[in-house]
């Protein structure tokens, strides 16, 4: 019988999972989470002069746009890759933000540091995933507020997550990302530390000049999509490609031929006991 009661092997996986972040280039992709990061940031709020920690940055999305507050701002992640290319695009658009590579379940970072602590689309992909919320909590100051943006079960992110699952099935005993997507398991991994969840359901649009162009797009550029090609036959990937276009077109709203996709996903706002 197998026993799926082992803890995993949390460092395995996690290597892992860097070396499928490092594939592509997340940041021809992150286009698509700028609304997302704005929407955050607004109801985040940080004020000018606050510290904001944005993690799982990727190339600084969230980051830049909290900097543009004149907040003084991190970002942490664990590819250097894209922690390089978050200090370009800081530098070319004449904003001071401290990059950092780091992973979101052991930050290098002081207790109560942060005024504010986001990720979009990020932390909720560490596979220990107590560690990685506690460490949310202990960075954040008390008071202080957490603020995710990320996928969930229903809608777009959530069928394209399933969807890549069933071509690499995720490590055993690992939590999906979607469990951040959930309520009980926002109180399961922020309620202890927490004195309010609030989470709403929000949509965001991704645009692409076609169907084609969007699988192209993250076929070579999104990590995971990456990966999932490389682990099959010419006849596989004919097959995942398939399926990953009609994920597109259940949500393409567009008529024209170009895709206008409909993204639903959660807005978390969590204040720090
Ligand atoms: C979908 S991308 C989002 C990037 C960025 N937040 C954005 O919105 O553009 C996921 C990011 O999470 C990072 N990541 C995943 N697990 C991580 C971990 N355990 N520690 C640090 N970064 C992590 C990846 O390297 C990647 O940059």
């Amino acid at each position: 019988m197998k026993d799926d009661t082992r803890v995993p092997d949390y460092a395995s996986v996690t290597k892992g999972q860097r070396e499928t972040w490092s594939s592509g280039d997340f940041n021809e992709i992150a286009r698509q989470n700028v609304e997302m990061a704005e929407r955050l940031c607004n109801a985040v709020d940080p004020h000018p002069g606050q510290r904001v920690l944005d993690v799982a940055c990727g190339s600084g999305t969230a980051a830049l746009i909290a900097e543009r507050r004149y907040c003084d701002v991190t970002g942490v992640d664990y590819v250097p890759e894209l922690i390089e290319r978050a200090e370009t695009r800081a530098r070319v658009n004449g904003q001071e933000i401290d990059f950092q590579v780091g992973d979101a379940q052991d930050m290098p970072f002081p207790d109560e540091d942060f005024d504010a602590v986001v990720s979009v689309y990020g932390v909720q992909f560490a596979p220990d995933q107590q560690r990685a919320a506690r460490e949310l909590i202990r960075v954040c100051k008390p008071g202080g507020t957490i603020g995710l943006a990320g996928p969930i079960p229903a809608g777009w992110s959530g069928d394209w997550f399933e969807t890549h699952a069933r071509y690499v099935p995720p490590p055993p005993g690992v939590p999906s990302p979607l469990r951040w997507g959930t309520s009980g398991g926002l109180d399961e991994l922020l309620g202890a530390g927490t004195r309010s969840i609030t989470s709403e359901r929000r949509t965001t649009r991704q645009y692409y000049r076609s169907i084609d162009h969007a699988v192209d797009v993250f076929s070579t550029y999104f990590g995971p999509t990456i990966r999932a090609l490389e682990t099959l036959d010419a006849a596989g990937r004919a097959r995942l490609r398939t399926d990953l276009e009609e994920v597109f077109d259940r949500y393409n709203l567009a008529t024209d031929g170009t895709a206008i996709v409909e993204n639903q996903y959660a807005q978390t706002i969590a204040t720090r006991a």
